[in-house]
């Protein structure tokens, strides 16, 4: 099964300045059916809280900084992204929360699932149940 992992992204530099680029089932591992983007978070805000039954992400900073807390079931790791050449690939059945948002702190989502009110377990003891 894909583990939850840092991906670097290419980085195009010159004088002009950077480009970074993701293509579908090239650096991330699923065909992208969804983007959204997550912003003016107020300070001390989290977000997320819940796991999905099917859907796999992958979370770029493109903007300022924050934490993405991974729940496997067992441990909980703290990855902070805040480089627009770094995504944090999530696998389907991880519980995230997103917290520590700096100002003007922009997180883009790529989905592999269209938006599904269904997939999402918001009950942890649910997410645990399954996790065993
Ligand atoms: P939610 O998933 O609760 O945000 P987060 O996980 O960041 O805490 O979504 C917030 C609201 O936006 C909720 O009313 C559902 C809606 N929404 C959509 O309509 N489409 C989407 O693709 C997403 C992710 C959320």
């Amino acid at each position: 099964m894909d583990t939850v992992r840092i991906i670097q992204l290419p980085k195009n530099g010159d004088r002009r300045g950077n480009l970074s680029v993701i293509e579908e089932c090239m650096q991330i591992p699923f065909k992208i059916e969804r983007t959204f983007w997550i912003y003016d978070v107020p300070g001390g805000e989290t977000r997320g809280g819940h796991a999905y039954r099917e859907t796999e992400e992958l979370i770029v900073a493109l903007s300022g900084s924050f934490d993405v807390v991974i729940d496997d079931g067992k441990e909980k790791k703290t990855y902070s992204l805040n480089r627009s050449y770094y995504g944090l690939y999530i696998p389907r059945l991880m519980w995230r929360e997103m917290e520590n948002f700096s100002t003007n702190a922009l997180a883009l989502v790529l989905s592999s699932t269209p938006y599904d009110a269904a997939d999402y377990i918001r009950d942890y003891d649910e997410f645990k149940r399954i996790k065993l």
